[in-house]
């Protein structure tokens, strides 16, 4: 087993659901464009573009649960809040944003690398016939830019996303899109993230789950463990098999 945890009470489950942005899509791939753009900030910017892109999607979900609040703007999609913090990131790293930088990074982010592995793994998923999809916070034109571009197109029954209900992970409506699309139980269903954050939301609204821990990370202290984790996405298989 390439398990380096996996709780005992898990039953096989009968569906995957896979995060998009840094499960299947590379987003620290923008980083060799950034650098070109900005010599010596490239692995800065990519960083800090992620970490404030994931900091507004909370901001936004305290602004609609909190209610009341007038001046707040409640909801945007996605690549809004993308193209926001990219500004954001360069700002506060003293970076001057030219509008034709702005359109070639966020071009880049629309056609992320996939990880290898991943084309693989859904093929095999296809053929064992299990339901599988992805449950993103990205709004479904980014999402499906991506998924035809990393050649994963028709490797996915369901494209879910957090546009639907205006909301952001780990807000439980959210997750509800899961076992709404495949009429299944959230304990029935395996969640895949490699965002800790996103693992753990998935696991307190009651999937299985598996972090796919690529970078070698502590996984969150606020407990409790995701079902699985991993280090690679092949990983996923084993869950599958007969
Ligand atoms: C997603 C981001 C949060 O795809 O990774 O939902």
């Amino acid at each position: 087993m390439a398990f380096s945890h996996t709780t005992s009470t898990s039953t096989s489950p009968k569906a995957v659901l896979f995060d998009a942005y840094g499960t299947l899509f590379d987003v620290y791939s923008v980083g060799l464009l950034a650098e070109q753009l900005f010599p010596g900030q490239g692995a800065a910017i990519a960083t800090l573009w992620r970490d404030k892109q994931i900091e507004y999607t909370r901001l936004l979900i305290s602004s609609t649960t909190a209610g009341g609040q007038t001046n707040a703007p409640f909801y945007k999609p996605f690549w809004a809040v993308t193209l926001d913090a990219l500004r954001y990131s360069c700002a506060k790293l003293g970076l001057d944003l030219k509008a034709d930088a702005q359109e070639r990074l966020m071009n880049q982010y629309r056609a992320l690398s996939a990880f290898p592995e991943n084309k693989g793994v859904l093929q095999a998923l296809q053929t064992t016939g299990i339901p599988t999809g992805i449950l993103s916070n990205g709004d479904p034109a980014m999402l499906n830019v991506a998924i035809s571009s990393a050649g994963l197109s028709g490797l996915l029954n369901h494209v879910l996303s957090a546009d639907t209900v205006q909301q952001y992970k780990t807000h439980p409506s959210v997750y509800a899109l899961g076992p709404q699309a495949l009429g299944l139980p959230a304990h029935d269903i395996l969640f895949v993230s490699s965002n800790g954050w996103d693992a753990l939301g998935a696991t307190w609204y009651g999937f299985q789950t598996l972090w796919l821990n690529r970078q070698g990370l502590p996984f969150e202290t606020l407990g409790p463990q995701p079902t699985h984790i991993a280090t690679n996405l092949n990983d996923v298989l084993q869950l599958f098999n007969p």
